[in-house]
């Protein structure tokens, strides 16, 4: 089946049903009704079929990793890991969860999340709610189906930064047998003080550190050492670019999920007055597109290794995912587009990928 009946019913029927309810509801609904409803093996095959058809051109070894094809859904979906084989089922060739905590919290007062439709864009102060590592553990000894899982880690708001590598390698150690890669987390604008671990000093002793439990794992479990990506921020200056290449070569991380949220409101077509009610978050969707595909762009004409870069932020047509591809990225990621296009965007940009050379 085309891609063009399933991305009409969503944006024509769905779409508009789902928009007219609070973000974060909605959120929690679709993933109950989506975990009902593929439960049921006629729907489940009838849903597979029309968004998961597979295609074998889009496969690929990255990180040593073989992807069934290069479509991610990005960190902050899936925070919890409950819905990951629903996701897979839709067509992702990967999903990245979290980002999870030792703890469990609760994150920032609600309202945190926030349409802007003029743009296609998202604003989050979401700040990390999850329900602990050891909870996503649970869901993630449940993969039979063995999808690829990034396990997205970060610190708990009341972890001071001094102590924020404690949080990180608890993360590590008990989703390391678990997860296909790591992703850092140091990148999220809605935990206080976060993003100053992206400073070159702090950043290479929490890489290091990262990197000495991973030798020390695969030894005590006899398998090779988890690929560690970083997750970068789409604010950073170029010479704060130079110093994270050399940060991820010399802790010799497997590469860089470019981009996070940013904290920037320029070129936005909503009223000046409604964004600033809306108040502080990240900001995410088509807005992100050109600086997080410069950012990509930046990291891979700048690095003499060859890392792997994960392109994410603005992808919302096989355009868009091949401009990433084009500038330097291996594979990409969905968060916002897959809210305003639905599930058939990962059809279409499969469709797209199998007729091109990436
Ligand atoms: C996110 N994102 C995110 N990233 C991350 O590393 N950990 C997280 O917990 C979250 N949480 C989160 C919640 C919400 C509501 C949104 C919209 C985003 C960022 C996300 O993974 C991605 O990097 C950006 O959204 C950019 O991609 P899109 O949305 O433009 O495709």
């Amino acid at each position: 089946m085309s891609y063009f009946w399933p991305m009409w019913f969503y944006k024509k029927l769905i779409r508009p049903i789902f928009f007219l309810f609070d973000p974060e509801k909605i959120h929690h609904f679709t993933f109950r009704f989506l975990k009902f409803l593929l439960k049921l093996p006629f729907i489940n095959f009838i849903i597979r079929s029309v968004y998961n058809s597979s295609n074998k051109n889009t496969s690929r070894v990255v990180m040593g990793i073989k992807f069934p094809n290069p479509i991610g859904l990005a960190a902050g979906f899936d925070k919890d890991a409950k819905s990951y084989s629903e996701f897979s089922d839709l067509g992702f060739g990967f999903i990245e969860v979290g980002t999870v905590t030792p703890l469990p919290q609760s994150g920032n007062p609600k309202p945190r999340l926030f349409r802007l439709p003029k743009d296609e864009s998202i604003i989050n102060r979401m700040g990390f709610n999850n329900d602990g590592v050891d909870s996503m553990l649970q869901e993630l000894k449940k993969n039979k189906n063995k999808v690829i899982i990034g396990g997205n880690i970060g610190k708990n708001k009341i972890t001071t930064n001094e102590d924020a590598h404690l949080d990180y390698e608890i993360c590590f150690e008990k989703l390391f047998s678990y997860v296909d890669y790591f992703a850092v987390n140091v990148s999220s604008p809605n935990t206080p003080g976060l993003r100053a671990l992206q400073e070159k000093e702090p950043l290479l002793k929490l890489l290091l550190s990262l990197q000495e439990l991973n030798l020390k794992l695969s030894k005590v479990f006899q398998s090779t050492q988890k690929p560690i990506l970083l997750k970068i921020a789409p604010d950073l200056t170029e010479e704060q670019l130079l110093d994270i290449i050399e940060v991820v070569n010399s802790s010799n991380l497997a590469g860089v999920i470019a981009t996070n949220t940013t904290v920037s409101r320029q070129g936005l077509r909503t009223k000046i007055e409604d964004v600033k009610s809306i108040g502080e978050g990240g900001l995410s969707g088509r807005i992100l597109m050109q600086r997080s595909t410069a950012v990509i762009y930046f990291l891979r004409k700048n690095s003499k290794r060859n890392f792997v870069i994960i392109g994410v932020g603005g992808i919302h047509s096989p355009e868009d995912a091949m401009e990433k591809m084009k500038a330097g990225a291996d594979l990409i990621q969905l968060y916002s587009g897959f809210i305003y296009e639905g599930p058939g965007l990962i059809k279409k940009i499969k469709s797209e990928l199998s007729k091109s050379d990436f």
